[in-house]
């Protein structure tokens, strides 16, 4: 889905040269969904050091490390494609032989996992990560910001300073309900809500240069057909997508609800499992009945001098 938001064809934007490069990272890469889908690029694919193949003049070695080691693909998997994989919390600094080591780190949605030290923390240890050599190491990363909007509320431009947060949690109808679940819930964990709009200068403050950015919009149900992918067609996603967003707030809304931190858009606390299950409905139809829209963005951007 993300590839037909952004409109790439592969697992990275064209824009990305891939001919020089030896080392790839995927860092809290989760299930490895984008490893394994990078290694379906044929150039990647074709220079893969597999053992039932000739020795390759120039490999490419695919890697990936989570904080948490459970999401990886089985064994037999990885080796298929001879991803190798180890644990990293991404806030702590990579082993000393790690650094300086990787051509290109791939980042995606932590937007609901990094405190702003964490994305600062974050950003240090990824760039230590990255190659020294000229042209500098590449960090090409997409995330979003958990901020729900709607056809008569719709996302604020591109310029704008951040989302109204206070309007978001507040707004009428569905749209606040749902705020309330997916905005509260990485307000209230203090996770950084406006990634979007922040990760130019935090990159830059980091030492990395910015080369290409792009805004892309995820939509859901019937905003499939009126946000449309940057070059993409989301046209096929309409249920599918739906189903995602409805994921997200049926996780959530219980941890807040357990913590006494589940309110509705007037400010009203929620203190019952029926009033939750009411306002979970509410959203559900609500999706259903207009779709969706959240905002995200990919950067690309090199380790920039020393
Ligand atoms: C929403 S998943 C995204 C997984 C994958 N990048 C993707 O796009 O499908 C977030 C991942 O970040 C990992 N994560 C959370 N905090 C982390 C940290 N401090 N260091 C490394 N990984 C972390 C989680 O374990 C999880 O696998």
């Amino acid at each position: 889905m993300k590839k037909a938001i952004y409109g790439w064809s592969t697992a990275i934007p064209s824009s990305i040269d891939i001919s020089g490069i030896s080392e790839v990272l995927d860092v809290a890469a989760g299930t490895c969904v984008w490893t394994a889908d990078f290694a379906q690029i044929p150039e990647v694919n074709a220079r893969l050091a597999l053992p039932c193949r000739p020795p390759v003049a120039n490999p490419i070695q695919l890697s990936a490390c989570d904080i948490e080691t459970k999401f990886f693909p089985e064994q037999s998997f990885l080796d298929s494609l001879n991803i190798k994989t180890f644990h990293q919390d991404v806030t702590k600094p990579f082993p000393a032989e790690l650094r300086g080591k990787y051509d290109i780190i791939h980042i995606s949605f932590l937007l609901l996992c990094l405190t702003e030290q964490g994305w600062k923390d974050a950003l240090k240890n990824v760039r230590d990560a990255l190659t020294v050599a000229e042209p500098g190491g590449i960090l090409f990363l997409d995330d979003a910001d958990p901020v729900i909007y709607t056809e008569q509320s719709p996302p604020p431009p591109e310029d704008a300073l951040s989302h109204d947060i206070p309007a978001s949690l507040g707004a009428p109808g569905w749209q606040g309900k749902a705020n309330r679940i997916y905005l509260a819930f990485a307000l209230g964990n203090n996770f950084v809500v406006d990634l979007t709009f922040r990760l130019p200068s935090m990159l830059s403050a980091a030492g990395f240069t910015l080369a290409e950015t792009k805004r892309g919009y995820a939509t859901a149900g019937k905003l499939c057909h009126t946000f449309r992918g940057n070059a993409g067609d989301t046209w096929g996603f309409e249920d599918f997508s739906i189903e995602n967003f409805v994921f997200i707030f049926e996780h959530l809304a219980p941890a807040l609800l357990a913590k006494g931190e589940l309110y509705q858009p007037d400010g009203t606390k929620v203190t019952s499992e029926q009033e939750m299950q009411a306002m979970l409905q509410e959203i559900r139809d609500g999706l259903r009945a207009g779709g969706a829209v959240s905002v995200g963005r990919y950067f690309i951007a090199r380790k920039a001098g020393e």
